[in-house]
C-alpha cells in the first residue's frame, strides 16, 4: 500500500503540472479527493489493514493528503495571479484600427437641396409612406380609373392603401394641416414598380410647394432654374422646360438636363390646378400655387457623373467610399 500511495502523489504532481484552468484544477481535485478519488478509496481500505500496519499507512495517508491539498491551494493560487495579468491592459500592443463611415451619396445630395431650398423658405413638412390612395390619387384629381394612373406603376397594398408613388401625396396632407400662404419641401422615398439605368423601383423625391397670393409659371421657372443653378454651381448649364401633362398640375412642365449628350428629365412641375385646391378648401380665386417634384437620384446622377443610378443602392464600398470627402 506504501507503494501505491507514493505512486498516487507522484501522477497527482503530473497531473498538477499540466493543469492551466481553475476548471481542470476542480478536476484533480475531485479525481483525488472527492467521494470517490483515489485517496479517499485508499483511505477506505485502512479497515482491512492489521493494526500496527493501520497506524504507519493512516500516517502516510495523512501525510499525503495533507501535501495535496496544499499543492492544490498553491496551485489555484499561481492561477488566479495568472489570470489576473491575462486581464490587464498589453500597451504594447498595436491600437485596433476602426474606419470613419461617410454619408450616403443619396444623404447628402437631399442635404444640399434642402439647404438651398431652405433659403427660399421652404420648411420641410412630411407623410406616411405607406400612403392612402386618396392622398396619392383622388385628392390630387386623379380619380379611379383616370388613365393617368397608368403613368405611376403603383405597388398596391389592397383597394385603399398603396406604396406612395410621389410626395406630391404630401402636398394634400400640408394643404390640409396649414393655411396659405406656405412653403413646404418633403423629401422622401418613393416606390414603383419600373428598373432599369435611369429608373429604380424604390427612389427619392423632394416635393415643393408654394401657395400664395399672385404666384403664376413666371415665379415656378425663374426659381426653378435659379434653384438648378445653385445645386450644380453653373450659371451656364443647358436646361430645358418640357411642356407635359399632371392632373394636379395646369399648365404642366418637365425640365431636362443634357447628360452624356442626351437630355435626362430631373423633375416634373407646374401650377397647381385649381381642382385640388378645391379638394383642400383653398379659394382658387385668392390664392394660387406652384408645385414641382424633383427626383433626387436623377441629381445626383447628373453631378457625380454616375450612368446608372441603381448603383446608389447596391452598396458597394468601393463605390460609396468616392463620396467620403463630401460631408
Ligand atoms: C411626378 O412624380 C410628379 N409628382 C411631379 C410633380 C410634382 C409634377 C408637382 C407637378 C407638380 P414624374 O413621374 O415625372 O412626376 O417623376 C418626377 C421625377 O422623379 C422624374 O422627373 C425623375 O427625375 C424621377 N423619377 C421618376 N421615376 C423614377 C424612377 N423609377 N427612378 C428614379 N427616379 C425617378
Ligand atoms: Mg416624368
Amino acid at each position: 500500500m506504501s507503494i501505491e500511495i507514493t505512486s498516487l502523489l507522484s501522477s497527482f504532481k503530473k497531473e498538477l503540472a499540466n493543469c492551466n484552468s481553475n476548471n481542470d484544477l476542480m478536476k484533480i481535485k475531485s479525481n483525488y479527493l472527492g467521494k470517490k478519488g483515489l485517496l479517499t478509496e485508499l483511505f477506505s481500505q485502512m479497515k482491512n489493514l492489521e493494526l500496527d500496519e493501520k497506524k504507519t499507512k493512516g500516517a502516510l495517508l495523512n501525510q499525503t493528503k495533507i501535501s495535496i491539498e496544499s499543492l492544490l491551494n498553491a496551485k489555484s493560487k499561481e492561477l488566479d495571479s495568472f489570470n489576473s495579468t491575462d486581464n490587464e491592459i498589453d500597451i504594447s500592443l498595436p491600437a485596433r484600427g476602426y474606419t470613419i463611415g461617410s454619408h450616403h451619396p443619396i444623404t447628402i445630395t437631399i442635404n444640399e437641396i434642402t439647404n438651398i431650398l431652405n433659403k427660399y423658405g421652404f420648411s420641410i413638412s412630411d407623410g406616411p409612406e405607406i400612403e392612402d390612395d386618396y392622398y396619392n390619387f383622388e385628392a390630387l384629381n386623379i380619380p379611379k380609373n383616370h388613365p393617368a394612373r397608368d403613368m405611376h406603376d403603383t405597388f398596391y397594398i389592397n383597394n385603399e392603401k398603396l406604396l406612395r408613388t410621389h410626395t406630391s401625396s404630401v402636398q394634400i396632407r400640408s394643404m390640409l394641416e396649414q393655411s396659405p400662404p406656405l412653403r413646404i419641401m418633403t423629401p422622401g422615398k418613393v416606390y414603383r414598380c419600373d428598373s432599369d439605368p435611369t429608373h429604380s423601383p424604390m427612389f427619392h423625391q423632394i416635393e415643393g410647394l408654394s401657395v400664395e397670393k399672385n404666384i403664376n409659371f413666371c415665379h415656378l421657372k425663374g426659381f426653378l432654374t435659379e434653384f438648378i443653378k445653385e445645386f450644380f454651381d453653373d450659371k451656364k448649364i443647358e436646361i430645358r422646360f418640357r411642356p407635359s401633362y399632371f392632373p394636379f398640375t395646369e399648365p404642366s412642365a418637365e425640365i431636362d438636363i443634357q447628360f452624356k449628350n442626351k437630355w435626362l428629365e430631373v423633375l416634373g412641375c407646374g401650377m397647381v390646378h385649381p381642382n385640388v385646391l378645391r379638394n383642400v378648401k383653398i379659394d382658387h380665386k385668392i390664392f394660387s400655387g406652384f408645385a414641382f417634384g424633383l427626383g433626387i437620384e436623377r441629381f445626383a446622377m447628373l453631378k457625380y457623373g454616375i450612368s446608372d443610378l441603381r448603383e446608389f443602392f447596391e452598396n458597394d464600398l468601393s463605390f460609396l467610399s468616392q463620396f467620403e470627402s463630401i460631408r
